[in-house]
């Protein structure tokens, strides 16, 4: 039931429990007038139930573009300038699922194109990829306001498109760039340490959990060493999945 219907609810039936405790045989008429209120509010949420994306059942891959490119289900749409569907094959072996669009991706309506993205083609290229040959998103395709991480409810909205783009791409391994995406994906509030290093199983398919990008550009020294030994631990996990199902569907 919705939040709101609920919360309506609750107050009438306090209001017919406020009445009884003062031991009163009628409801007052000021009790009265409020539950009429209280009623006609509930018959609004009624008739405009809380936006939920429409059937994306026989949806194909341009049509769910085209719905994404018009989607109003959160609050991040008033914001964009573009949403950023995502880029790559369209018959990949391998998606990589990022947090969120930035500035730049905003601006573009690509996604990571900005300095993440220089360092994401770099780490696609050391395990011998092009960005052309991956499937690139994220799980929300419209920008936060200042990059904030996005919110849960936001995540709900966007995260219909991410799993038919899933369905329709069919990729057999998924790279999530970060937590928020593993998190949205594997329905887990692990941390990323505790995701990384394994293959989870997705619906037959392979997920792998490594830093997002943004994350290693944080920072620098001894602790950057140190990322980028894990990061390449991750990549090279993943080129040799890789390498063995592009085999097995070669032969
Ligand atoms: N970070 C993301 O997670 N996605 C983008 O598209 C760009 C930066």
């Amino acid at each position: 039931m919705d939040s709101q219907v609920k919360k309506a609810i609750i107050d009438v039936i306090s209001l017919f429990k406020g009445a009884k405790e003062a031991g009163l045989k009628q409801v007052p008429r000021t009790h009265l007038e409020k539950i009429i209120r209280i009623e006609k509010e509930i018959e609004k949420l009624r008739k405009s139930p809380k936006k939920t994306a429409t059937s994306l059942e026989s949806v194909d891959l341009l049509t769910l573009e085209e719905m994404v490119r018009k989607c109003t289900l959160c609050e991040l749409s008033k914001g964009r300038k573009n949403t950023v569907f995502g880029e790559g094959s369209n018959h990949p072996i391998l998606m990589l699922v990022g947090e969120a669009p930035g500035r730049e991706e905003d601006i573009q309506g690509r996604p990571f194109v900005g300095r993440s993205g220089e360092l994401l083609t770099k780490m696609l290229r050391a395990i011998g990829l092009e960005r052309k040959e991956v499937f690139i998103t994220s799980v929300i395709k419209c920008r936060p306001p200042r990059n904030r991480t996005p919110r849960k409810e936001e995540i709900e909205a966007c995260l219909p498109y991410l799993l038919k783009q899933i369905e329709l791409l069919d990729p057999k391994l998924i790279l999530c760039l970060g937590a928020t995406s593993a998190r949205a994906l594997l329905k887990t509030e692990s941390s990323l340490s505790s995701l990384r290093g394994s293959f989870h199983d997705f619906d037959g398919r392979k997920i792998l959990v490594t830093y997002h990008p943004a994350y290693l550009l944080r920072f620098g020294g001894s602790r950057l060493i140190d990322l980028k030994k894990q990061a390449w631990h991750d990549l090279q996990m993943l080129q040799r999945e890789y390498e063995k199902i592009k085999m097995e569907m070669e032969n």
